[in-house]
């Protein structure tokens, strides 16, 4: 019986040990265990681009666009890993994060990059663009050179500029028709001066704040309302704590697509054609797609809630216009007179 337990022992500590030798072969060589897929990954560069907006909207589509095709066309050599919805930075740090190479593309609104010029603001000018064509004039354009020239002095290259659309107001306070309807509401608002003004000439409280607060600030009626434009109010389920949504028109939103210009200059040449090419293929997209996004999402909000919607007519948006155009004087010398002239020449426009 003894010499049975003997045994038994013997064979149980042979198992252990050859157990152990394997597991110990398996997982501590001096090399790193790599199976084949990830041998594939050693020769792989990997970027990172963060926005804050939801994938289902113009910049959260184009930023996928972009990593899909800079995957394509470097044969899968370049990988662009996307974090949306501010899951890597919010808009407060992106800037910060980009210059100190953290992130390699970011796509703020242009209404964030006032703290990095004050002339960003014409685009926050109410009434700035009255249609798509004036955008893409004016950002391909004169203004759009000005505004990336800008950014030369912070280090920052500017990449692109892909187009959103153009801002409604949302609120739960009541439904807004007049500018005197704003009176007295709290608005949560982009960081801008220009659009901050806006608002306090109509005697309603804006306050700046972050993009992906503003769910939160609105379901706990922190504000009574805000700005914004169909693809954030609808990708971000807004009109499911708001009841009044005023198809106003009244501002722009559009992002800069930055790039570092150290790590920019870092790259061989082959692979800055590469992340060139693939951008002037998603913003000729997007520019092609973000007015019809913005329009079907409309109709899902139809679709999807109860909320009710006015449409400014031509009558009433000469009001607002009206009524806002003292920004203009407020603001040409801040922004400089050439810019405003050049977008003003442009509202002229038929
Ligand atoms: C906002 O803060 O409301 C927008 O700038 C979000 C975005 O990036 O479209």
């Amino acid at each position: 019986m003894k010499s049975l337990l003997t045994c038994l022992s013997l064979m149980v500590l042979g198992i252990g040990t050859a157990l152990f030798i394997g597991f110990h072969d398996r997982f501590s060589t001096e090399e790193p265990y790599y199976d084949d897929e990830q041998e594939g990954l050693k020769d792989q560069i990997v970027f990172k681009f963060s926005h804050v907006v939801a994938e289902n909207t113009p910049k959260g589509r184009a930023a996928n666009k972009f990593a899909d095709l800079v995957y394509q066309k470097s044969g899968g050599t370049i990988k662009v890993e996307v974090f949306p919805n501010g899951s890597l930075y919010s808009d407060n740090e992106e800037i910060n994060a980009l210059q100190n190479g953290d992130v390699q593309f970011i796509a703020p609104s242009t209404s964030k990059l006032g703290s990095l010029s004050p002339e960003w603001g014409v685009l926050d000018l109410p009434y700035a663009f009255t249609n798509y064509k004036a955008v893409q004039e004016g950002l391909n354009g004169k203004i759009g050179t000005r505004l990336f020239a800008s950014l030369e002095k912070h280090h920052l290259k500017g990449l692109a500029y892909w187009t959103n659309g153009f801002k409604q107001l949302t609120s739960n306070k009541g439904p807004i028709f007049t500018p005197d309807d704003l009176k007295g509401q709290a608005l949560r608002i982009m960081p801008s001066s220009v659009i901050e003004d806006q608002y306090r000439l109509l005697g309603a409280h804006p306050r700046q704040d972050s993009f992906n607060s503003t769910f939160q600030l609105l379901e706990s009626n922190l504000v009574d309302g805000e700005e914004n434009t169909i693809s954030n109010i609808y990708s971000k389920k807004f009109y499911n704590v708001q009841d009044y949504l005023t198809i106003s028109n009244h501002g722009y939103l559009g992002y800069a697509v930055m790039t570092d210009e150290h790590f920019w200059n870092s790259q061989t040449e082959k692979t800055r054609t590469i992340l060139t090419e693939a951008m002037r293929e998603t913003t000729e997209w997007n520019e092609a797609s973000a007015e019809k996004m913005n329009k079907d999402q409309l109709e899902e909000i139809k679709k999807n809630s109860s909320i009710h919607i006015h449409v400014l007519s031509k009558a009433e948006k000469n009001t607002w216009m009206k009524r806002l155009d003292p920004i203009y004087g407020q603001y040409e010398q801040v922004i400089g007179r050439g810019l405003v002239q050049d977008l003003l020449s442009l509202r002229r426009e038929p």
